[in-house]
């Protein structure tokens, strides 16, 4: 029984006094909620502030990116053993991240190694472009995506693993994939290379979510899916009523 997990992923939004005030809003309604892992990823500046009103419930927290390097002249990155300080999980190879900061496949095949090294949980993000998906490429570029972030990755880590299957053309345009085409693409797609690399039972082992334009009237339809295990959520985990309402759709 794989556990839904609902992430909010709060990408370049909320200083840390604006984060406080969202999460002491949120508290009361999470705090209720059985059977469901919630999360949120605020920008780095916020987590220090969000960790200390979190700690002793049942939020866990994210960063939303981070280097592989431990320490040392990186200027203006942040390495595991700084984000573990704080968080549980690390959002990685995000599709902004990608397109905008020319992130590789390999790049987030490091990260992968350097943040389960160490003890966070990485969220894995793949999905295709408009372009791909249009000329019939999703299931290649979802499966070498999702090969090449976790190879080397051994058996042993494979339930700290989550995969978010974001197609890069839904997230933030309020055009989400259709959830049945979601659950047969992760279904075959990702699910079939995680059984692949890391036989059927650790395959079954991995939670993947769905993100891209999520929000608390669609997000049942995806819940449904047997394959999918939750959602990123970028928009709709902004404003407390909605990521809530997200979680409890969840739950249910
Ligand atoms: P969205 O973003 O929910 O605003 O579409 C999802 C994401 O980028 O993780």
């Amino acid at each position: 029984m794989r556990i839904p997990l609902v992430a909010g992923n709060w990408k370049l939004n909320n200083t840390s006094t604006q984060a406080y005030k969202l999460v002491v809003e949120m508290i009361p309604v999470l705090r209720t909620i059985r059977d469901v892992e919630i999360l949120v990823c605020p920008p780095f500046t916020a987590l220090m502030a969000v960790s200390r009103l979190t700690r002793d419930t049942n939020i866990r927290l994210g960063a939303q990116n981070m280097y592989w390097e431990a320490s040392g002249a990186f200027t203006g990155e942040i390495s595991p053993i700084m984000i573990a300080e704080f968080c549980q999980y690390v959002i990685l190879g995000h599709s902004e991240r990608r397109a905008y900061f020319g992130e590789t496949d390999n790049a987030v095949n490091r990260k992968v190694h350097a943040a389960l090294a160490a003890g966070l949980r990485p969220v894995v993000c793949v999905g295709e472009t408009l372009e791909e998906n249009e000329t019939g490429r999703a299931s290649g570029v979802v499966s070498r995506q999702v090969r090449e972030a976790l190879l080397g990755v051994d058996l042993l880590d494979i339930d700290k693993l989550v995969i978010a299957y974001e197609p890069v053309w839904a997230i933030g345009t309020g055009k989400a994939a259709a959830p049945d085409g979601v659950n047969t693409l992760l279904a075959d797609i990702v699910r079939g290379t995680l059984r692949g690399m890391f036989t059927e039972a650790g395959a079954q082992a991995v939670r993947i979510l769905y993100g891209g334009s999520v929000n608390p009237e669609n997000a049942a339809s995806f819940f449904r899916q047997p394959e999918i295990d939750g959602a990123l959520v970028g928009g709709a985990s902004l404003k407390a009523a909605s990521f809530v309402a997200l979680v409890e759709a969840a739950q249910r």
